[in-house]
């Protein structure tokens, strides 16, 4: 059977799922990324000895967040449908020494194996934009919170995504074109107010935050690197053309001109009752 263009569907499926745990690492790494995540676990307001689930936990970058603000009273589980994810996950949170409060277990976001209210916050983030039934893990989320506990989903907008690039027609080909085959919805950050707020979750805030990049990170050209593959392996560029659009945002880097950016959107509201 052929592969979902979109490799976070089917992680353990990929030729090399190591790529993307190296990927999610790097992202993480990523000194814009770590200001965003920052923000938004602030804007969260998770508190110390709260037990937390993120679903879709990936390497376990956020859960490892988590760990440290939960401290030795609290605890974090982190779901995710990838077995390599879940297995580097378990390891890198040793290694970063959360070991104790933070554990990962393999299930899907649209089956959550929790009892109802089971706890203090549920969190998605960056997966909903990749998932075909989106209403269905918030529905999830909602029921394993505890009334008066904080649901909260952070999510890029790829129809946020700008880069300065001389071939504007070349870019937008293949910047959006790539975007609009593979992702659920490119456009979910947008919406999750709100849906959020259809739910029936109280006290629904945004806040939205950018994703800027003016060296071309490790995790920005890697990125931009799986989308010229991407729009090559789809008919949307050819090979050469595609070859030469990157090289030209690597000349754009080296000569200090380099500029991508894009919009996070953060929601959080709180479970009535
Ligand atoms: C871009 S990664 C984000 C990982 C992590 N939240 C982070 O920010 O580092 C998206 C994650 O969603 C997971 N995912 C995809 N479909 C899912 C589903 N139905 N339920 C739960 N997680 C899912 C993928 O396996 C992947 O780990």
């Amino acid at each position: 059977m052929s592969l979902h263009p979109d490799p976070y569907r089917a992680i353990d499926r990929q030729p090399d799922p190591s790529r993307y745990v190296k990927s999610l690492e790097a992202r993480g790494e990523t000194r814009s990324q770590t200001r965003l995540r920052e923000h938004f676990l602030r804007f969260a307001r998770v508190k110390p000895g709260w037990r937390v689930l993120e679903v879709g936990s990936g390497t376990g970058v956020i859960c490892r967040d988590l760990g440290r603000i939960v401290g030795p009273r609290g605890a974090v589980v982190g779901v995710d449908p990838s077995r390599v994810f879940v297995e580097a996950a378990r390891r890198l949170a040793r290694t970063h020494g959360v070991g104790d409060r933070v554990r990962f277990v393999v299930g899907d976001g649209e089956r959550l194996r929790f009892r109802e209210g089971a706890f203090d916050a549920a969190l998605a983030v960056t997966v909903l934009l990749h998932v075909p039934r989106a209403l269905a893990v918030l529905r999830e989320m909602i029921r394993v919170t505890r009334p008066g506990g904080i649901v909260g989903v952070q999510d890029q907008d790829f129809g946020t995504l700008a880069l300065d690039h001389p071939d504007r027609a070349l870019t937008r080909r293949i910047l959006d074109g790539v975007a609009m085959k593979i992702y659920a919805d490119p456009w979910s950050g947008r919406t999750l107010f709100g849906t959020l707020r259809r739910l029936g979750l109280r006290r629904v805030r945004l806040s939205t935050d950018v994703y800027q990049d003016t060296r071309l990170e490790p995790w920005t050209k890697s990125m931009l690197e799986r989308r010229a593959e991407h729009a090559v392996a789809l008919g949307l560029v050819g090979e050469r053309q595609a070859r030469r659009w990157l090289e030209t945002l690597e000349a754009q880097a080296r000569a200090g001109s380099f500029v991508l950016t894009l919009n996070f959107y953060g929601v959080v509201g709180v479970k009535p009752g």
